[in-house]
């Protein structure tokens, strides 16, 4: 079987390089796509409150067997719980609806910077991870200057960054503040949503090695040191995305995928992303 890299975090604790997204995957459908890709081989699972879906996703993780400290799971704190009481209480209600007495991973979803106080959320943040039933604590879409304020008036450093990363949104300024500061890179919508894959840089590295677009992006993100989650429904993508292990791309692969940057986003700005959903 492929032998997924594990990424050692600032704390010790190890994440698989590679997981399996669940961002828009209606509940209905995330049980059997969750046991689709354990099956399949991936033991890192990225899911959060807002999707909707934690509670499928620990159904899969129980009926799969395969033993829970085998599995990495990662959820995140929803923008409605910034304050610190809130932010305990929607801990809880993570534990408890993936069924779980503790979580590998539990994240500040966006930075909020216009409502409430993240400095404070990650202070609710440290005293979960205090309790003993998170392994790791980090953050989510935040900006270089959002984790400063970290640095400077907090006692634990993130463990990772997830932002948007693809090869039209390189992020490579937001990616070199996190790894000059111990703070590990997880790239979401790393296919862009399936944007990337028709890119001619691409589909041409593609069609000259013999391997699927989705595997040459994939592949990128994998040698510059980023963590994915690549979300898919598909059972042929599920294993094709998986399948990322045999091959390397060349040096010159990787700076021309670097190079198709456009700066494009295609989620929110985090600076000025303040959306909080109806409860
Ligand atoms: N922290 C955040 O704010 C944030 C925001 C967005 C996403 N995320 C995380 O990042 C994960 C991945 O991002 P994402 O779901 O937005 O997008 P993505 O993984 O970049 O792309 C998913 C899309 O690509 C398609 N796809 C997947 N594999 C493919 C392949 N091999 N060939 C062709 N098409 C393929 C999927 O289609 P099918 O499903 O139809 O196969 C789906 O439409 C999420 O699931 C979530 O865990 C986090």
């Amino acid at each position: 079987m492929t032998s997924v890299p594990m990424i050692t975090l600032n704390n010790g604790h190890e994440i698989p390089q590679l997981g399996f997204g669940v961002f828009q995957i209606a509940p209905v459908e995330t049980r059997e796509a969750t046991l689709d890709a354990l099956e399949v081989g991936y033991r890192h699972i990225d899911t959060a409150e807002m999707y909707g879906n934690e509670k499928e996703v620990g159904q899969a993780v129980a009926e799969s067997g395969i033993p829970r400290e085998d599995v990495f799971v990662t959820s995140k704190l929803n923008n409605g719980f910034h304050a610190r009481d809130a932010a305990l209480r929607a801990f809880d209600g993570t534990l408890e609806a993936l069924g779980f007495d503790y979580l590998d991973l539990f994240l500040i979803h966006w930075p909020m910077p216009a409502v409430g106080d993240f400095v404070e959320t990650w202070k609710a943040m440290q005293e979960m991870h205090a309790s003993g039933r998170v392994r790791s604590i980090g953050v989510s879409n935040f900006q270089p200057a959002h984790i400063r304020r970290l640095l400077d008036e907090t006692d634990i450093i993130p463990a990772v960054n997830q932002i948007e990363v693809h090869p039209y949104l390189t992020q490579n300024d937001v990616r070199a503040f996190d790894f000059d500061n111990g703070i590990a890179n997880e790239a979401w919508s790393p296919l862009a949503q399936g944007m990337v894959l028709l890119d001619p840089v691409i589909t041409g590295i593609a069609g000259r090695i013999g391997k699927t677009p989705a595997q040459v992006t994939l592949r990128w993100h994998i040698q510059r040191g980023d963590i994915v989650f690549p979300k898919s429904v598909t059972h042929s993508r599920i294993v094709e995305n998986f399948e990322i292990f045999d091959f390397a791309l060349e040096t010159a692969d990787v700076e021309a995928i670097t190079a198709l940057n456009r700066s494009e986003r295609t989620g929110p700005n985090p600076d000025e992303f303040n959306w909080i959903p109806k409860s």
